[in-house]
């Protein structure tokens, strides 16, 4: 049976589809995830210099940890999961990508709108001002980079116990609620709210897909789990899906 069949959805442009991401969708890019097998911890040097990161955030130590990040996530390419992403938005009229990543691999993929829960590594934010400044380049001229006020910038990036900038968390849930399909593609599930967002779209009556190598906590609750890699699994899930909508 196909899988929109068996999920009880008909594939139209018209299906509300929300998508959210974690590290895993990037692995296949080269970035490392953050929990578990080769993961960002077991590397010396994030942990050495991750060790001199912390709050109020815009010092020498943070962009530091930051530039590393920067620069390999700047040898990275998108993968398909990336453009599969990108490819959904273009076709559903009403698709939400919500993404848990700092990387911009969405963006680079062709994602107009992504809703980036925990920020951007490639922007600065003022402490001083609260202005927020686009940093593409990497490596930086100066660390930490100043604000157009003089001050020094922190990266534009949720560090964990801060909030979620207010207008991007209203939106994700506006979203969730109103999903008929949601699919949850490389994250552990483990950090809130984004782990509540899947739940939050299922008990409005959204259809849930995970597709990710391993179990996590959501997996009870979804309608349909792939085993498998982001960048194999999604792009098939997504013919798949709009084969049946030109059947
Ligand atoms: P995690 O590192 O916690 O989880 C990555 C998930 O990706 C795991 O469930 C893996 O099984 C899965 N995975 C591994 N390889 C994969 C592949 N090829 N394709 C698909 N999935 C794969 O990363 P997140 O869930 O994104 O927050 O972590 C959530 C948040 O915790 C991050 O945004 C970050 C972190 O601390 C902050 O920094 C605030």
């Amino acid at each position: 049976m196909r899988i929109a069949e068996e999920l009880g959805l008909r594939v139209s442009p018209r299906l509300r589809v929300v998508a959210l991401t974690g590290a895993g969708i990037s692995l296949e890019s080269g970035v490392p995830i953050f929990r578990g097998e080769g993961s960002m911890w077991e590397i010396p040097e994030a942990r050495r210099l991750a060790s001199r990161a912390g709050p109020p955030w815009n010092t020498r130590g943070t962009w530091e940890y930051y530039e590393w990040r920067r620069g390999l996530v700047s040898r990275c390419k998108p993968n398909p999961a990336h453009y599969a992403l990108a490819e959904m938005e273009e076709y559903f009229e009403d698709f939400c990508l919500i993404t848990q990543n700092v990387d911009g691999l969405h963006s680079r993929a062709g994602s107009r709108r992504v809703l980036e829960l925990h920020g951007s590594m490639w922007r600065g934010r003022c402490l001083e001002c609260g202005r927020v400044i686009e940093l593409p380049e990497t490596p930086l001229k100066a660390l930490p980079p100043l604000c157009a006020c003089g001050r020094p910038l922190r990266p534009d990036v949720v560090q964990f116990g801060e909030p979620i900038d207010p207008a991007v968390l209203s939106s994700a849930l506006a979203a969730c609620r109103s999903a008929e399909l949601f699919l949850v593609v490389g994250t552990s599930a483990v950090v809130y709210p984004a782990a509540q967002m899947p739940l939050i779209a299922i008990e409005s009556g959204a259809r849930a897909v995970e597709i990710n190598p391993n179990p996590t906590p959501l997996t009870p609750f979804m309608s349909l789990s792939i085993r498998g890699r982001a960048a194999e699994s999604l792009p098939r899930l997504w013919e798949e899906l709009l084969s049946s909508a030109s059947a």
